[in-house]
């Protein structure tokens, strides 16, 4: 099968096009033929080495955890699919290999859902990783609801699309930071609120129009953006980060609790993510279409930190 490997750690340059052998479903496996995948974060960042401490990497390396497709053989004792229907997948596994930017992935059947029926494959790649992220840290490890207010950073960004649309579906006011080219797009989805965080300070303008501090803060931002983030909170709120770890000991010093969120692969939550969209109460991000073979280029343009929405490469 084509696919794009690494045989190392390094720059985008080490993204190579490849032939190898399609892999098979083992027990309670789906093999799903790729569509489309798309790009995330953590692609480069694993190009890069820069998760090689935290989990077991094997060369070569496929990168990519997103994909829409479709079900081409399933391993002994799965029962839920046929083959030949249209599925989408978060496809980390417990060691980095066999990922997604490849014409083949095996996931386990649980990790896998039906993908929405009003959504095209190369809507549907955009949505398992940055989806399951932000309904796991919003939904359920801030456990935010309707009538309080949640400050979303990186609005425009891949988990921020989606994080918007989910908070709204919940019956929360919500807050962004984004480039003011963008306001138009994260209101479209939804926010009540967005602040150009290169014009203003964005501690200062959450205060502005919420005095008494909000609700829970979703950090999609690390650095000097997650340190500040204690002083947008009321007291007693949620700081839940996906980029740095924040410690509970922080969280005391403000008053306020923190949890971080490192994303699961879930099929349960990937249908109900389909029925939203499927009802028209979430749409799928904005997205930029590249060939698969446009691999380094679409990990570049993400490297920029100036993505709107996704970038999906098309498998063909
Ligand atoms: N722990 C987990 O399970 C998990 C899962 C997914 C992602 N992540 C991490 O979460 C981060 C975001 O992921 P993503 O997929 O949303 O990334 P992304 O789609 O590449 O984010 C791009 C967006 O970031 C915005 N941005 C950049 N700097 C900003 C700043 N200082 N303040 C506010 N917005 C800023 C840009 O907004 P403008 O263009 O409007 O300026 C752009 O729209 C990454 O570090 C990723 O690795 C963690």
């Amino acid at each position: 099968m084509k696919a794009i490997v690494i045989h190392e750690f390094g720059g985008s340059d080490k993204l190579q096009l490849t032939d190898l052998p399609r892999p098979e479903p083992g027990p309670g496996e789906v093999l799903i033929r790729i569509s489309h995948t798309s790009v995330n974060p953590v692609d480069w960042k694993i190009r890069e080495g820069m998760l090689r401490s935290g989990m077991p990497h094997r060369f070569p390396l496929i990168p990519g955890w997103d994909a829409a497709g479709t079900v081409a053989a399933l391993g002994d004792g799965v029962q839920g699919f046929a083959p030949g229907e249209r599925v989408y997948a978060y496809c980390r596994k417990p060691e980095v290999q066999w990922g997604t930017y490849a014409e083949y992935v095996t996931m386990t059947a649980s990790a896998v859902a039906k993908m929405p029926a009003s959504l095209s494959f190369e809507q549907a790649a955009g949505i398992p990783l940055v989806g399951l992220t932000s309904w796991q840290a919003l939904l359920g490890a801030a456990g935010l609801k309707a009538g309080q207010t949640v400050l979303i950073h990186a609005g425009a960004g891949g988990l921020g699309s989606m994080a918007i649309q989910l908070a709204k579906h919940v019956g929360a006011t919500v807050v962004v930071t984004a480039s003011s080219g963008n306001h138009d797009y994260v209101r479209s989805l939804g926010a009540d609120h967005a602040i150009d965080y290169n014009q203003e300070n964005f501690v200062d303008a959450v205060r502005a129009k919420f005095p008494q501090g909000v609700d829970v803060v979703y950090a999609t931002v690390g650095g000097t953006v997650l340190d500040e983030s204690y002083k947008v909170l009321k007291k007693g709120g949620m700081l839940v980060s996906v980029t740095g770890r924040p410690t509970q000991e922080d969280g005391d010093r403000w008053g306020v609790r923190v949890a971080y969120v490192f994303v699961a692969p879930n099929g349960g939550q990937l249908r109900e993510i389909a029925a939203l969209i499927d009802a028209g109460k979430v749409r799928p991000p904005a997205i930029t279409v590249l060939a698969l073979e446009q691999a380094a280029k679409a990990q570049d343009m993400n490297r920029t930190g100036k993505t709107r929405g996704k970038i999906v490469l098309s498998v063909g």
